[in-house]
């Protein structure tokens, strides 16, 4: 690895977009210090796959972050420490709150002492609320409709106004719907409990589940299912590199949509799974979720144009493919 390149601190390294950003900064030649509560993070992920330094705590934790930043030499910091799990959100958001904006807002603040001032920070399309436009642009109006999104919205808000008050420098980037592993086979999905649709069918494939249900068959949508824009992890995790970059070069804070711009329908995610895996499996028509838009894709022009950024892999054929490797490895013992 090239000892030229700063430290970068990942908080939330452990997770599934952290983990797999924290080998695109080992590739790109960067040196890694993870900080993760562990909370739903995987502590055998870091020390048999990542192998880098990690502090176990939590981004509230004031002392600890001024530890951090005193004995290492930190130059950015990506932050993916967050929860995400909206219908918990719903039920509880107190714990959003604390977590993703209080939370962050120490580490902001932790930041700002330190004098280590950029920032990229994982944050979603759940801002935007019910899409007015498809495929959803940047300026698109911002009306979360869950805490979750809410909680990131306001995160992007002192972000905004620590760049006027501070000269804080953040990218932020709202994803689509993060989906598949790394081709490596070493890390992928894990979440518990696991609510998101691709695990899940993946699941029903390995027996796991006695079958799949689908939210809602009424939708206005070609096949009546929801359409959603699947982006694989690693897509994701290279933009991070790249926005990390895009600061370091001096670059402005600016937001970006990171997705493919295609839309699935919950039917055809289904489909691929069955062609992918090759197993049959049980497909049960359900109620929609409550929360649910119909379709949400997302306009990343603006990413690939001011960051270079494109998706490599582009099919939800291959994303699902390297999930189902992964989850063989992961769940089929
Ligand atoms: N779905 C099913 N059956 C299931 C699970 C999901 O039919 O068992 C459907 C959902 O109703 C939805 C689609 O599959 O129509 C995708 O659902 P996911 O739960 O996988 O993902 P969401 O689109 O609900 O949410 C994702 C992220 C959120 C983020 C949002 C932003 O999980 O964190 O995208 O667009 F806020």
């Amino acid at each position: 690895m090239s000892q030229t390149k700063p430290t970068i601190l990942v908080s939330g390294g452990a997770g599934y977009i952290g983990s797999h950003a924290v080998q695109a900064l080992q590739n790109a030649g960067y040196d890694v210090v993870i900080l993760d509560n562990l909370v739903y993070g995987h502590r055998d992920i870091v020390e048999n796959v990542l192998k880098v330094e990690m502090i176990v705590g939590d981004t509230s934790d004031r002392s600890l972050l001024d530890k951090i930043f005193a004995t290492h030499k930190i130059a950015a910091v990506m932050h993916f420490a967050a929860y995400i799990f909206v219908g918990e959100s719903v039920k509880d958001p107190k714990k959003y709150y604390n977590n993703n904006v209080v939370g962050t807002l120490t580490l902001l603040e932790a930041m700002l002492a330190a004098s280590v001032k950029k920032f990229v920070f994982s944050s979603t399309a759940a801002i935007y609320g019910e899409p007015q436009t498809s495929p959803i642009p940047e300026d698109h109006p911002k009306n979360p409709i869950n805490p979750y999104g809410a909680s990131k919205r306001m995160l992007e808000q002192i972000l905004a106004d620590f760049e006027v008050a501070y000269d804080f420098k953040s990218v932020c980037f709202r994803y689509f719907n993060a989906a598949g592993a790394h081709p490596n086979g070493l890390t992928g999905e894990d979440h518990n409990p696991e609510t998101h649709l691709i695990p899940l069918v993946l699941f029903a494939a390995l027996g796991k589940r006695d079958s799949i249900s689908i939210f809602g068959i009424d939708y206005d949508t070609p096949d009546g299912t929801c359409i959603r824009d699947y982006i694989h992890v690693c897509d994701l995790a290279d933009a991070h590199v790249l926005g990390l970059e895009y600061l370091l070069n001096g670059g402005d804070s600016d937001i970006f949509n990171l997705g493919n711009g295609n839309g699935f329908s919950v039917r055809e995610v289904i489909e691929t799974v069955k062609e992918v895996t090759g197993r049959e499996f049980k497909v049960e028509e359900r109620d929609r979720r409550p929360g649910d838009a119909p379709i949400l894709v997302g306009s990343s022009e603006k990413a690939r144009r001011v960051l270079g950024w494109y998706p490599k892999y582009p099919e939800v054929k291959e994303i699902i493919a390297h999930a189902w490797q992964w989850h063989q490895k992961r769940h089929d013992e």
